[in-house]
């Protein structure tokens, strides 16, 4: 028997995103695979957007689309908010690269350290990757000594450190292009067992520990606050670096981020994507007697070099003090909480209303769906699903149904980050019922092609 495909799904999608297919076409001429972020391909072609606002952007035929994208996670405001859009407007005009200090790099800094009391001392860089980069050298200079501990399904960024082992499936920390000199240097462990962190951190003696703030992938395996506690509590007894990676959870799960929700203080903490206000923009800080390693003369007797033509950049500042500003009020991140708790639940009633085996889980304002469940379900919104297992949890998806279930969902006018979401404090309660209404028509949809039950 052949096996299922997206056949009526594919030729409503080819027929509704007619200009996105044209341009895929010259798009894969350009670039590899079409795209510019792995995570944008999308078979047969992915939609191209043309622009956002607030909650939704629209697609270069006119559709209009609420996006859970946001951003990969920088939209905390959502799309074009005006505060970001005056702010950079007025910066534009006045220099995009002054190739000097200026007074809103200071202000920039100064809102991080607000929002963060751990971030003694900051330095910008331009990404999420650059800030993981810095942190873990950084942690080297410090400490003398060469080794990295991460956790199996925490993504740092792309660089050759830490890219290993943070994507399904598990099998092996093996990387294309990364050296065995460098794996020789990584620890890497199973997540949300305090034990076998113990144990790695008495046989390895690294350098650091690097955690992301609520978890591998934003929440798709949560670590909470007593585990992030224990990591805490483990590595200072030790005298190990504790580098939390806020890239997505800060200014995200709270104000503070992670560390300000559990009530942790990390030697060191990066971030990016809210930092910036949806511009390009990344920082590592932290204590001042660590980062004090990146000062000409230090006790450290060595210093950290660190260029970078567009770090603390002036349009990335102008937009990164607009949004800080917003959040450290408080209410962005209270509404984009609240309306991923709603949308997790709307979405488990119409599951159970559809008989379908899927479950939607997650915490604050980040959202998962599991596909082929058949476990305990709990209206309680902290429930996780499959005891917290990685290999359940974090296992690689069905390509076939991966990419059916985001082009059927894109016809029903919803934008999801594979089968994950991410909230803004721009999406409504409308957008919530339309959004459930969206994954019941797409639920309808792939029953038609025979790819769910
Ligand atoms: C937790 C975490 N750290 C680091 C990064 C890398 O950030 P960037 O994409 O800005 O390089 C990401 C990106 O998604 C992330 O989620």
């Amino acid at each position: 028997m052949a096996s299922p495909s997206a056949a009526k799904i594919e030729a409503a999608y080819r027929d509704r995103f007619p200009t996105s297919a044209k341009l895929f076409e010259q798009g894969r001429t350009v670039f590899p695979n079409g795209v510019t972020h792995d995570s944008r391909y999308l078979k047969p072609f992915p939609v191209y957007i043309d622009r956002g606002l607030g909650s939704k952007k629209y697609d270069v035929d006119g559709h209009e689309i609420i996006d859970y994208w946001m951003g990969h996670g920088s939209l905390i405001l959502g799309h074009s908010h005006p505060a970001i859009v005056d702010a950079v407007s007025r910066q534009v005009a006045r220099g995009t690269h002054l190739g000097a200090n200026h007074q809103m790099e200071l202000e920039w800094g100064e809102c991080v350290r607000q929002l963060m009391p751990s971030i003694e001392r900051v330095r910008f860089t331009n990404s999420g990757t650059e800030a993981t980069l810095m942190a873990l050298r950084l942690a080297r200079i410090v400490t003398g000594r060469p080794k990295i501990l991460k956790f199996l399904g925490h993504f740092h960024g792309w660089h050759d450190w830490l890219m290993p082992a943070a994507d399904a499936p598990y099998d092996s920390v093996a990387m294309p292009g990364v050296t065995g000199g460098v794996l020789q240097d990584l620890v890497v462990i199973p997540p949300n067992d305090l034990a076998v962190v113990a144990k790695a951190l008495d046989e390895h003696h690294p350098a650091c520990l690097i955690v992301e703030g609520t978890g591998g992938h934003w929440s798709l395996v949560p670590m909470r606050g007593e585990f992030l506690q224990g990591l805490r509590k483990l590595t200072a007894e030790r005298g190990v670096l504790l580098i939390m990676d806020e890239v997505i959870t800060g200014f995200r799960v709270s104000p503070g981020g992670s560390q300000g929700h559990y009530g942790i203080k990390p030697d060191l903490t990066t971030l990016a994507k809210i930092l910036a206000g949806g511009l390009p923009g990344g920082a590592v800080g932290g204590r001042a007697d660590i980062m004090n390693a990146l000062e000409f003369d230090n006790p450290h007797g060595q210093k950290m070099r660190h260029p970078g033509t567009y770090n603390g950049n002036p349009l990335s500042a102008a937009a990164g003090i607009a949004a800080l500003k917003l959040v450290q009020q408080g209410e962005p991140t209270r509404q984009a909480n609240e309306l991923g708790r709603q949308l997790r639940a709307a979405l488990n009633s119409m599951f159970a209303q559809r008989s379908v085996d899927w479950i939607a889980y997650g915490e604050f304002s980040m959202l998962s769906v599991l596909t082929d469940y058949d476990g305990p379900r709990s209206t309680d919104d902290s429930f996780i699903p499959c005891d917290n297992r990685l290999d359940k949890l974090d296992s690689k998806r069905d390509p076939v149904l991966s990419h059916a279930f985001r082009c059927a969902l894109l016809l029903n006018g919803v934008d999801f980050f594979g089968w994950r979401a991410m909230l803004s404090a721009a999406h409504t309660a409308d957008d919530i019922e339309k959004t459930v209404i969206g994954f019941s028509k797409t639920i309808e949809m792939l029953r038609a092609d025979g790819l769910v039950k």
